[in-house]
Parts: structure tokens; sequence; C-alpha cells
């Protein structure tokens, strides 16, 4: 093997040292430090074509088809740790390990795990690289496949290896697929092994991923850092990493207002980041679709920025009815297409993209596929990685290194019953609670049972890098680090509350700008509200419903409160606290709940 030193881009002794340390334990044919060119993502693309992994698309530019194993296509949320040093700090929502046998047993998967591969060293950062404090990190993976994903999803390569100069901090992410390709052995079209370890050591700012080369376990810049270890690194310096999108929107009276939502995983985030307002007037501009930091300016604002260079969107509902602009930035090529169907003409289909499917298809699984296999074609997480750059409503302001300062908040789940279309909450502190009390159905997004309803703090469960209490009382702390007029407005949304016909009871979608548009003008005092024992919901007639066929009592189903409902729900709640356990709680929620089952009492 040649020395990873002599071609090393950078002199950043802690770089060079760790990389030949990974080198020596997990043994590769060679190390590629990656440049992040057009011309390493030709000769890297024209590899995986070579070896099966890829099928060049006929009709989109520069784009590729990808089925992964079929056992190696969510997250692995059971598989996912947070070693921090003591096991009361992960908190009862995230498996713990203990930091040093984690790393005593992973080292034992990662020795020679590179055999007969490549290894490839990745300089990447996450957000605008001139910021006041860019945050690197350098990924080390023996997959071709992360390597070009990730030059898509973060701003990586020379001008990441220029500025990551000696002394400079960055993240630690080693990445191995696990799958040794030992003399005589051929390589499958996916590799991965069957034993999957998504390792976080927060203190330590280090990822160890092993086994898996699916997007939220192997691109370890996206979910693993800006997440996981960036919620811990926003906790010891006084901001915020969350799971939200963040939108630019322009009233008919050209009044800028920067929004970011959140909701859990395949629940509607980019969808709404590409949202095209069908109410008359408005403009909405894409700044991120999955997550955002949160830091004050010096306007005493909260200012968002996002983290990520790419959209990896979930394909299946994807269309021109439902998100024609992810539709265009798709269309301009420059992708990778993991686990959708692939036509006979070399373009890519997926459930929803075309009311009527082609007669014949390569589905998922690479198997033939017609109208009448009684499968879908694509898996239901299969996903688009496609440059936020080429969106058509990008915001100029998405690389702004300051950011955008938010009006408002919006948390959401995707829930049958219950939760109102829209309720605006009473305060910061109320505002926290509905967020920290959130609730969805779990989605095809990560491995596990579907439609199942699970309380899902800040759209954070699976990603919080620290204990679930100590984020709570980080988000009340940030509440009182500003006067409160500055701070965003939360509002609680539900796109998806159906009726007793079975059928989502708002439309969605594009339609979704009307619920926006009152909450900006409550925000600007012009829109009327009525009192629930939840928050305030629009009156009838608040809502702007121009050119929409939708019955006033549908709407008033949408946007109910039903004390009987919110029986068992607060039953719910109860869980998630005891779960946190008395003195990790705050107070403060406490006190909320407290008062919402007063006001249900008196409702
Ligand atoms: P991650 O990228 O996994 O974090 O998920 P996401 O929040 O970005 O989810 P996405 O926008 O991709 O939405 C996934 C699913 O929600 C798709 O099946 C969409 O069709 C559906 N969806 C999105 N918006 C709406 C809406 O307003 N109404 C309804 N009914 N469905 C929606
Ligand atoms: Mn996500
Ligand atoms: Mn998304």
């Amino acid at each position: 093997m040649n020395t990873p030193t002599a071609t090393a881009p950078t002199a950043h002794p802690a770089v060079v040292s760790w990389v030949d340390e990974i080198a020596d334990l997990t043994a590769p044919d060679s190390v590629v430090w990656c440049d992040g060119s057009a011309d390493e993502w030709d000769r890297l693309t024209t590899q995986l074509v070579e070896k099966g992994t890829f099928v060049r698309l006929e009709r989109k530019p520069n784009s590729f088809w990808c089925a992964s194993d079929p056992e190696d296509v969510a997250r692995v949320e059971d598989r996912t740790f947070i070693c921090s040093q003591f096991r009361a700090d992960a908190g009862p929502t995230n498996n713990w390990m203990d930091p040093v046998d984690m790393k005593t047993m992973m080292t034992e998967h990662y020795r020679g795990a590179m055999a007969g591969r490549t290894m490839y060293v990745i300089a990447f950062c996450m957000g605008p690289l001139d910021a006041a404090e860019p945050k690197f990190g350098v990924q080390i993976t023996d997959s071709e496949y992360v390597a070009v994903s990730m030059q898509i999803m973060t701003r990586s390569g020379t001008a990441v290896w220029d500025r990551l100069t000696t002394g400079t901090a960055f993240v630690k992410c080693l990445h191995s697929v696990g799958a040794p390709l030992h003399e005589g052995r051929t390589d499958t079209p996916w590799p991965c092994d069957h034993t999957k370890y998504i390792s976080h050591f927060p203190e330590e700012r280090t990822i160890w991923s092993y086994g898996s080369g699916y997007g939220g376990n192997a691109l370890l810049g996206k979910k693993c850092y800006a997440l996981r270890i960036a919620s811990k690194m926003a906790k010891d310096e006084g901001w915020l990493a969350e799971h939200m999108l963040i939108l630019k929107l322009t009233s008919p009276e050209q009044k800028v207002h920067y929004i970011a939502a959140a909701f859990p995983s395949s629940c509607g985030k980019t969808n709404l980041a590409m949202l095209d307002p069908t109410l008359d007037g408005w403009t909405a501009e894409t700044i991120g679709d999955d997550i955002a930091w949160l830091r004050f300016g010096e306007d005493g604002r909260l200012h968002a920025v996002n983290p990520e260079a790419g959209f990896f969107g979930v394909a299946p509902g994807t269309g021109l009815l439902t998100n024609p602009h992810a539709m265009d930035t798709i269309e301009r090529g420059n992708s990778i297409f993991t686990n959708v169907a692939l036509t006979d003409d070399g373009d890519i289909w997926w459930e929803g993209l075309t009311g009527t499917p082609p007669a014949h298809l390569t589905d998922w699984k690479r198997r033939d596929w017609t109208p009448t296999s009684g499968e879908p074609a694509a898996h239901p997480n299969s996903r688009y990685c496609t440059p936020i750059a080429q969106c058509p409503t990008v915001a100029p302001e998405w690389d702004d290194p300051a950011g955008v300062p938010l009006s408002a908040i919006f948390f959401g789940g995707r829930r049958a019953t219950t939760i109102p279309l829209v309720t605006e909450s009473l305060s910061w502190r109320h505002g926290v609670f509905l967020a920290a009390t959130l609730s969805s159905e779990t989605t095809a997004a990560a491995t596990g049972k579907v439609g199942v309803v699970r309380r899902d703090p800040m759209a954070m469960l699976p990603f919080l890098g620290y204990h679930v209490g100590d984020y709570f009382q980080h988000w009340l702390d940030i509440g009182e680090k500003t006067s409160p007029e500055l701070l965003p407005k939360i509002f609680y949304v539900n796109w998806f509350r159906r009726g007793d016909d079975d059928e989502f009871l708002w439309p969605g979608f594009g339609e979704n700008s009307r619920i926006l548009e009152w909450a900006l003008r409550r925000i600007e005092g012009t829109a009327e509200a009525a009192a629930t024992p939840l928050g305030h919901v629009p009156t009838p007639g608040a809502l702007d419903l121009t050119g929409l066929k939708v019955d006033p009592t549908t709407i008033g189903a949408a946007l109910r409160v039903d004390p009987t409902e919110w029986v068992t729900e607060l039953r719910l709640i109860d869980e998630l606290f005891a779960t946190i356990g008395g003195n990790r709680l705050p107070d403060v929620l406490r006190e909320e709940l407290a008062a919402l089952r007063q006001r249900l009492a008196a409702a």
C-alpha cells in the first residue's frame, strides 16, 4: 500500500496520523484523498457503473440508478448508539454503550475490513465555508457510493482541505461497509455487513459507522454529525441543531418571512421546503429541507443555516402535482436515485411519480415488475440525492454564513386523530411543551413497524446526541437569551388528520401555504384566532380558502380539539414524562402539562 501521508493534501497532523492509524487497522489496498472535483465524480461513478452498483440513466444527464442490498434500506435506530462517558448523559431515548467497550468491540470489526478495497478520505464542511466558525469533518470510507454522495450532500474537497489547517477542529467520521474483499472473492453491487453499528462519541466529537451503506447510516455529515454530534456541540455552545427545513416566504405586499419546520422523517419537510403556494401572490423559496442550525444573530433573533448542500429526499409520492420543484431539480441531472424503479428506456419511476405506472419496470430488488406484480416498484424509503444549488426555487440566502432570521418555527407530526391542523402556541415555553410532546406515526424511513404512534420530541427522537430532559431545558434556556418579541413564534401543525371516511381532512402540499399565511398574519397581528385548550386555532373564516373546494365542516373537523381524544393523549404524555424522570424533566414542562390538563377539564 502507498503511505497515505505521502499524498496527503493536508499537513494537519491530527488528520494525517488518524488516517495512518485507520489505514493500518482496516488494511485497504490503497488510500485516495478526495478532491471533490468533477473528474473524481466521473472516475468514481464510472467505477460504480462497471461494478454494477450504478446504472447510468439515459433520460437524465449525469444521473444514476442504484439498488441497495434489500436489508440495507433505512436508518437502523436499534443499532444506533450514543456512547457518552456516562450512561445517564445519553438519556432514556438513546441506546448507550460504554465508549471504551464500544471502541474495543468495533475495532475488531474494523480490523482488515477494507481489505481489497480503496479507502477514501473526504474533507467536508457543514454549512457555508465562510462561516465565522466553520464546522469541519473528515470522513474515511471504503464506499465509492458514499464518496460521490458526499460530493452532493456537503461542501467538500480541495476548498475544505485548504481551510483545514493545522490545529483546526474537525469531527472524525469513520465508516466501513464491513465487507472485505479477500483474495478470490468477487464484490457484490452493494457490499455491507449483516452486523451494523452507528456509534457516536459525543464528548470526543467522533463517529464510527460500520456495516451499512445506506444514506442516514453512512453519509456521516448528515444525521450523525449535523444532528447527533452537533446537538451536543450546540448544547455546549448555546445554539440548536434541529431536524428542520428552512423556507423563505414573500407576501403579496413583498414582505419577507423566514420560517423553519420540524417534522419526523417522511412527514413532509422536503415537500414543504419546496412549497409551490396555491395562494395568489405568495412566493416560496427553499433554503434547507432537513437540517437547520439555529444561532442568535447580533440582532437578537434566531438565525437559521442549512448545514447541507444537497437534498436526500423521499422519492415515493414526489411528482409534478405534489412537488414540482423537486421534479425540476432532479430533471437537471447530477443526481443519484437509490431503491427506486428503473424504466426500460433508462429513466426512474416510483409510486406517485405519475398516475399510471409504465407497463414494465426493473424494481428496486432488480426484478422484472409489471403493474400486476402486487408489490411497490420502489422501496417506500427510496431516495433521490441531488444538489440544492440546482433547485429552481433555491433562495440566494441558502449559502449565507449569517443565516436567515426566523419569524416562526412549526412543529408537526403524522397523526390520523387528535392533533389539529394548526395551533398557535401561547408563549415560548408553551411552544416548547407542544414540541416536546410531539408525536407521529412511524414511517419507512427507519427499520421497524410502520404506523405506530410514538412520541418524537421536536422530531429529534432518533437524532439526539444527549439526554432528552437536558435538551428540553436547553430549548427553554434559549428562550431566555433574548427578548420575547424577538423569538420566533411556535406553531404546531398536522397535515395528516383523517375523517370518518379515513380520507385526509386537509389537501396538504401547496395548500399548506394557506396555513403558513394565517400563521404569518397572526405574527403581524392581522388574523383572527379562537382559544382552545391546546392553543389558538383559526376562527372560521380566518383561513384564506379562496379557490379551494373544501367543506367548512371538514375544516372544522381538522381544527377540532376533542377532549375525549385528549384523555388518551394526556396518558401518553404522562408516559413520556415518566421515562424522562423527575430530576431531569424541567418543571416548566410539568407545569405546562398541568395547565393543559386544567384547560381540557374546563372545556
Ligand atoms: P425525511 O427526509 O425522511 O426527514 O422526511 P421529510 O420530512 O422530508 O418527508 P417528505 O417531505 O419527503 O414527505 C414524505 C411523505 O409525506 C410523502 O409520502 C409525501 O407524499 C407526504 N406528504 C408531504 N406533505 C404532505 C401533505 O401536506 N399532506 C399529505 N397528506 N402528505 C404529505
Ligand atoms: Mn430527515
Ligand atoms: Mn426530506
